[in-house]
């Protein structure tokens, strides 16, 4: 059932046009309101929550990293996010005034399974976001908000992470929303750009030709880099983790204004420097990201650039471009994150690798 891809992971990557409108179907009504039926939790407790606290594992972790910056934006909440592996043992301050969030695809992941009896042992409420009907998690929750990505076979995950962040942005709105924070046109506005992603997803698969060929240049590299701010930043941690996982080489995500603060010093001459720039419009960020990659090209980097097509400064420092929609920056990680699953998934092909099951790695991990 790989309708014609080699892999599974691959035909997930180009199911993520579906995976998000899916994920978004039915969530506006009549009025131009933002609707999340399925939540069954009362806007009066939601009303009430003073802090949210995302905890999750590995991909899910990163969609909840870009989460806490949509949800702090838009509602004014402060917004943790947690690994769920360190989140019990460290005594964590949650009260029945705290929201708990959870993100997992598979809904079985024992670390955070354990993490949302601990909050709900201190009276927290638990609202689980997951891709699987039925799973421990969604049932061990108080309320759920469901990804509708389908089925994810290949171990890495894709279109479950596009759609964790689709359901991380919903549950957002939607809080600003019940506080009063956004209205139906702001909201409705928001939800037009979110409607719009498919097609911009869509536009970063059409355009894989120069993603393809790179893996193919690159195809010896022993260290790869991955740098973005804001958003950009979880972007970056997520790409380097569908390298290691897929590529089995040594790649790192940071944010790019540390690079100064020691991982400068790993620049060495060819060593390839994936960089997230943000959207024209956030100057101020940007033309950080953009003397970030100058300094990095300047000892020998070989840079490639994910920036809007018309960013004629940021294409003068790449070394490859790898063009990016015109969408505002805190949705900008559901389209930048397309060629670096695709990068991922054909390096490890050429390298011989398989790509769905990767050595080591199991689809849930259902021991802590
Ligand atoms: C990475 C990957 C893992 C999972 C993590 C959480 O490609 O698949 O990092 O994201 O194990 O799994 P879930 O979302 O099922 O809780």
């Amino acid at each position: 059932q790989k309708q014609g891809f080699d892999w599974y992971m691959r035909k997930e990557i180009f199911e993520q046009p579906k995976a998000v409108a899916d994920t978004l179907l039915g969530r506006l009504n009549d009025k131009g309101e933002l609707q999340l039926d399925e939540l069954r939790m009362s806007p009066e407790l939601l009303r009430r929550i003073n802090k949210i606290v995302i905890v999750a594992c590995g991909t899910a972790f990163y969609a909840g990293l870009v989460a806490k910056y949509a949800i702090e934006h838009w509602t004014r909440i402060p917004c943790e996010v947690e690994l769920a592996s360190e989140f019990r043992y460290r005594d964590p301050i949650v009260d029945p005034m705290t929201l708990v969030v959870t993100i997992s695809q598979s809904g079985e992941t024992a670390d955070t399974l354990m993490a949302i009896r601990h909050a709900r042992e201190q009276q927290a409420k638990v609202i689980a976001i997951c891709n699987t009907n039925g799973a421990t998690i969604p049932r061990e929750s108080d309320a759920v908000i469901y990804t509708h990505a389908g089925p994810e076979i290949g171990v890495a995950s894709t279109k479950g992470f596009t759609t964790q962040l689709v359901a991380c942005y919903l549950l957002g709105l939607y809080l600003a929303q019940v506080r009063g924070m956004k209205y139906g046109d702001e909201i409705a506005a928001l939800l037009t750009e979110l409607e719009r992603m498919p097609e911009a997803i869509q536009q970063m698969l059409d355009s894989q030709q120069v993603v393809l060929d790179l893996a193919k240049e690159l195809v010896d590299a022993t260290s790869v880099l991955f740098l973005g701010r804001h958003v950009g930043y979880p972007s970056a941690l997520e790409g380097a983790l569908k390298l290691k996982e897929l590529a089995y080489i040594h790649a790192e995500g940071f944010a790019a204004g540390e690079l100064k603060h020691g991982p400068i010093a790993l620049i060495s001459q060819d060593l390839p420097v994936f960089v997230v720039v943000p959207p024209k419009g956030r100057d101020q960020l940007r033309d950080k990201v953009i003397s970030n990659i100058a300094e990095v090209k300047a000892r020998g980097a070989r840079t490639i650039v994910l920036a809007e097509g018309d960013d004629d400064e940021a294409a003068a420092v790449a070394d490859t471009l790898i063009e990016l929609p015109k969408i505002s920056t805190l949705l900008q990680p559901m389209a930048a994150i397309i060629p670096l699953q695709l990068f991922a998934c054909e390096l490890a092909t050429v390298k011989g690798h398989d790509v769905d099951q990767p050595r080591n790695l199991a689809k849930s991990v259902t021991v802590e």
